[in-house]
């Protein structure tokens, strides 16, 4: 028998009894160890998504970026010397000068992300032990990413303060298409979340996110945090121009296994994972984070929590059918 694996859209959460009053008293608060959020929400290391100005505006925001390593050394240093007063990360591979970049960063990030596509891997758990020699016991590691509970399990033994989750499931991802493999996101939590290290080393849910019930969903299946990129895409927070079309203004998001990101960044392609395209300009990212916000908070005193613990402990999931499925999207338009 296949093991059945469920993703966001196969699934609600099922309203319960609320004694909230009013969205404010709702908490969004989260923690990465001792490092403190008041919205549980972190942007992807990619480099249409994550520099100085989206790291500024969402630490200020309450939430946490990563900034992204298809730089030089010198060139990342330097984004995490721009921000300012905020909590910031920045992502490091487990090959080539990672080690050197880990340390020339270490001054000025709060976290270090070890970002690679397949994180249950040997090289990650020799890059865990060596970075921690380089970084010290203080630093927080965030690690990934991961897909299975074995995958979070072994990370966590090896020594990652967080774990990402999610394996195929981004908006620009075509590692399932290319290579088979991949867990839905929602499943990937839903395992991961059973483990007991759930609790000590955060999850961070990446991949597939589409809309402030996904991170809902989420957070309800034992996500501590949302990692997203393509609901931030296109604004004035990213990287990247703003292009005018014969449909309206636009801008780059990409894959970072993309045949564009990979020229760019190593001057070569290998196994094209991931895809190239164009968003909609959107402006400021504040108003998609008040969205985001709002749509959370609703979310949690619909479940009758106060707080994303509170959540964890009382979501009720439910499974959709196909018809279920077609009656939750808008679907006026559709007669
Ligand atoms: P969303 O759905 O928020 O997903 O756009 C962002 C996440 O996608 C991952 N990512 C990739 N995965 N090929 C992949 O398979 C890629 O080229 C790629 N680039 C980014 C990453 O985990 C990110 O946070």
């Amino acid at each position: 028998m296949f093991k059945e694996s469920l993703a966001f859209g196969d699934v609600l959460l099922s309203p319960q009894y609320s004694d909230i009053t009013s969205r404010r008293e709702v908490s969004l608060k989260s923690a990465l160890g001792n490092l403190k959020f008041t919205i549980p929400i972190i942007s992807s290391p990619m480099d249409t998504i994550s520099e100085v100005k989206m790291a500024q505006t969402l630490g200020e925001y309450g939430g946490l970026s990563i900034l992204h390593r298809y730089n030089s050394t010198e060139e990342q240093v330097s984004l995490a010397i721009d921000c300012t007063g905020i909590v910031v990360g920045a992502a490091v591979g487990t090959s080539g000068d990672y080690l050197e970049r880990a340390a020339a960063l270490k001054p000025h990030v709060d976290v270090i992300c070890i970002d690679v596509a397949h994180g249950h891997h040997l090289l990650m758990r020799d890059a865990i032990k060596e970075l921690r020699k380089v970084v010290g016991t203080e630093m927080h590691i965030m690690a990934g990413n991961v897909a299975t509970l074995e995958g979070y399990e072994d990370l966590c033994r090896w020594g990652a303060d967080s774990v990402r989750v999610g394996i195929g499931g981004g908006s620009i991802c075509s590692t399932r298409i290319q290579t088979g493999h991949g867990v839905p996101t929602l499943q990937s939590i839903l395992d991961c979340s059973s483990s007991p290290w759930a609790g000590t080393v955060a999850i961070i849910a990446d991949g597939g996110i589409r809309a402030s019930g996904d991170i809902v969903k989420a957070l309800a299946a034992g996500a501590d945090f949302a990692m997203i990129g393509s609901l931030l895409s296109g604004t004035d927070e990213t990287p990247g121009e703003v292009l005018t079309g014969t449909r309206g203004k636009y801008k780059t998001y990409r894959g970072m296994a993309s045949a564009a990101a990979q020229m760019d960044w190593r001057g070569r392609t290998a196994s094209l994972e991931g895809i190239s395209t164009t968003v909609p300009y959107k402006g400021s990212v504040e108003s998609i984070l008040y969205e985001l916000e709002n749509g959370i908070r609703s979310g949690l005193s619909y479940s009758g929590a106060r707080s994303i613990l509170d959540l964890h402990a009382k979501a009720k999931f439910i499974k959709q059918t196909a018809s279920g499925q077609m009656e939750s999207s808008t679907h006026i338009l559709n007669r």
